[in-house]
């Protein structure tokens, strides 16, 4: 009899913009100071894309270049390529479509999805089902975010968390039944007033709108921080009790980089000890889509075949969940 096939991350890629927009450049933009952010959100910098004309696909581009290299595929074997996003370059034309193009994945099929910064979560799910229905062989899940494309430089609120970057991974069945174990995922759209970009179909851009900066991120901090700590641990308690795994028996927690307090208080609430949870956001910021997979790009020489990663996200919308996965190399 055939093994079940599961779908297991076989390589990782990753981009992230030269410059380094730092704390002490922020205390020159607006009323804020390097000790605040450090000691409210861990963020020393982020990086910024200042290409001009440069949208997301700069990114996802890079990053998925930077994932062929590593797994030495040909872009011809990739069947599907999704971009994960909440800044696509332009409405209407996918992000995922060109930037399979641009890199020579000419017999996939291509398309963007956004749930905010569980993008790349939810991204897992849908890669997850691909390839456990045996129809596809190989799919590309970007994680990718412009979040200084949406940021008022003017409110210190929002400008001084967010940064740019891409993450790229692949995705191939194993029979060995490593890769995606498990999800637990969810969403409830009253939260959405309370973190949103009023840019879209409802609030097409006017000069007023312009004007009024409404078109720019904006969030109550402290409800989303609240409501984020809350749903963070519950999504991981869930799916430690429904796969009977025991805290000790998790190699690493990989949460989303939004708040290096939240996933120092989700942790501490499930009892994963400090030293297993994966933290960059010094570095990074808080990159929207692209936290996840540039944690695993930039901790992947730690992971052991067979360790046992906790996945966890919060974010607009809301959106949030759990995965869990075992490392397959
Ligand atoms: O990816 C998912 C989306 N986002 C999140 O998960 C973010 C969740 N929220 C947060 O991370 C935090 O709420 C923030 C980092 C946004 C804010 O931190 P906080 O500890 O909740 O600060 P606060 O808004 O309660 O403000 C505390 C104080 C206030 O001063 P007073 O009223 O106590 O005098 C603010 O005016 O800090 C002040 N403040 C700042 N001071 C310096 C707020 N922002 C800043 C700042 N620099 N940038």
């Amino acid at each position: 009899m055939q093994n079940k096939i599961t779908a297991a991350i076989t390589g990782v890629g990753g981009y992230v913009p030269e410059y380094r927009l730092t704390n002490k450049e922020l205390e020159t933009m607006v009323e804020t100071n390097d000790e605040w952010i450090v000691s409210r959100t861990g963020i020393k910098e982020r990086r910024i894309l200042k290409e001009k004309g440069a949208g997301t696909s700069f990114m996802t581009i890079r990053a998925a270049k930077s994932l062929l290299e590593s797994t030495k595929i040909d872009p011809k074997t990739i069947d599907l390529l999704i971009v994960a996003t909440a800044t696509p370059d332009v409405m209407a034309a996918s992000t995922a479509v060109y930037t399979a193009s641009e890199i020579g994945a000419t017999n996939a099929f291509a398309f963007d999805m956004d749930a905010a910064c569980s993008s790349f979560l939810y991204g897992m799910s849908i890669a997850a089902r691909y390839i456990e229905s045996g129809h596809y062989k190989r799919v590309v899940l970007i994680g990718a975010d412009k979040c200084s494309s949406m940021m008022d430089y003017e409110d210190r609120a929002t400008c001084i968390i967010f940064g740019d970057g891409a993450g790229a991974v692949l995705f191939e069945p194993s029979t060995e039944g490593l890769g995606v174990q498990d999800e637990y995922l969810r969403s409830d759209g009253t939260g959405r007033e309370f973190l949103q970009a009023k840019l879209g179909s409802s609030y097409p851009p006017t000069v007023d709108s312009i004007a009024n900066r409404t078109h720019f991120v904006q969030q109550d901090g402290k409800t989303v921080f609240k409501t984020a700590v809350s749903m963070m641990a519950l999504s991981v308690d869930t799916i430690l009790k429904r796969n009977n795994l025991d805290v000790d028996a998790v190699q690493w927690l990989a949460a989303h980089q939004a708040n290096k307090r939240i996933i120092d208080m989700t942790a501490q609430r499930i009892g994963i000890p400090a030293e297993k949870a994966l933290v960059n956001i010094e570095k990074y910021g808080n990159t929207t889509s692209a936290t996840l997979p540039l944690l695993l790009w930039d901790f992947e020489n730690q992971f052991k075949k067979g360790d046992k990663i906790i996945f966890v996200t919060f974010g607009g919308g809301f959106t949030w969940g759990s995965i869990y996965l075992t490392w397959a190399y």
